[in-house]
């Protein structure tokens, strides 16, 4: 049998790692929309991958359960690639949480009590955890290491203190980089790396409602002043994905990549400083 991989979120980025990496394994493509999944595979397969679609909603422990026993049916599950998730302009407070933040929170903590040995995992979170001023160590702390099902009854989580949707992508992004160094610890235990990629923006159909949404032009104007002069592509963020998930990055684990153009840098110290 080969070895498998999960992929949660059958957008253009989780394609691009998992056409970079996913090579001689079975490739379970979980999406909440079956026709992503089934898109998705079907392009892999055709281009010689080993890709099953497999209806998952990333916000229900039951439902990565469920793929993660899907998984082990066709062999030792020892690669995640979580490319799911909702933006500011898709989803609401309550659904960005639930998505990704929760539903981020749980499924490193099941696929750790399954990964193999010299297994590897990659999340996809975003510069918006970067971007929003720091919280202090204790709540830091608690979004690391918070058991899971208490995660969302943080007071900061609390919907009186959630501004907006952009701020709820925010917390939910610090909480990634959060949770992938706490996990780490726990993947280490089975000789397995986490890591986090935080991206800037890369053009998929995610971004491309955010260019249509109401922060447009905030996001138009980001992209033209950032050093890079221009949006990311979903190759590039393999680039990296490829890096971590190789023996190459055998030293890396709990760590959060920023692939953002140098958006970031010029939001503190240049042009984009608000
Ligand atoms: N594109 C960007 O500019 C950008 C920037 C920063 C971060 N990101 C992050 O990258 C990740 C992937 O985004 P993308 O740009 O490839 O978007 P995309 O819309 O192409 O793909 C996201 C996929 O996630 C799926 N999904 C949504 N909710 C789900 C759920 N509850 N359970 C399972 N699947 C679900 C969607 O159906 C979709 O197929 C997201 O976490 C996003 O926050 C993207």
């Amino acid at each position: 049998m080969k070895d498998v991989i999960l992929l949660t979120g059958a957008g253009q980025i989780g394609m691009a790692i998992a056409r970079r990496v996913g090579y001689g394994k079975t490739i379970i493509v979980g999406d909440k929309s079956i026709e992503n999944a089934q898109t998705i595979s079907e392009i892999m397969n055709n281009a010689g991958f080993d890709a099953i679609p497999f209806q998952m909603d990333l916000s229900s422990r039951q439902s990565i359960q469920n793929m993660i026993a899907e998984g082990e049916k066709h062999g030792l599950i020892n690669m995640l690639v979580n490319a799911a998730g909702v933006s500011p302009s898709q989803a609401s407070v309550e659904t960005i949480l639930k998505v990704d933040l929760y539903g981020t929170a749980v499924l490193l903590e099941e696929v750790g009590k399954v990964i193999g040995a010299g297994g590897t995992g990659v999340v996809i979170s975003s510069q918006s955890g970067f971007r929003m001023p720091a919280l202090t160590a204790e709540e830091d702390e608690l979004l690391a290491l918070t058991p899971s099902e208490e995660l969302l009854d943080l007071e900061i989580l609390k919907s009186e203190n959630v501004k907006d949707t952009l701020h709820a992508y925010q917390l939910a992004k610090r909480c990634n980089e959060k949770r992938v160094m706490s996990q780490s610890v726990e993947w280490g235990k089975r000789g397995a790396r986490l890591n986090a990629i935080a991206l800037g923006i890369i053009v998929t159909p995610l971004a491309i409602d955010e260019f249509n949404g109401i922060r447009g032009d905030f996001y138009k104007n980001m992209f033209a002043k950032c050093p890079a002069g221009r949006p990311g592509t979903a190759d590039e963020v393999a680039n990296v994905a490829e890096l971590l998930v190789s023996d190459k990055g055998a030293f890396i684990t709990g760590s959060t990549f920023l692939i953002d153009g140098g958006a970031t840098a010029s939001y503190f110290y240049g042009e984009l400083k608000p």
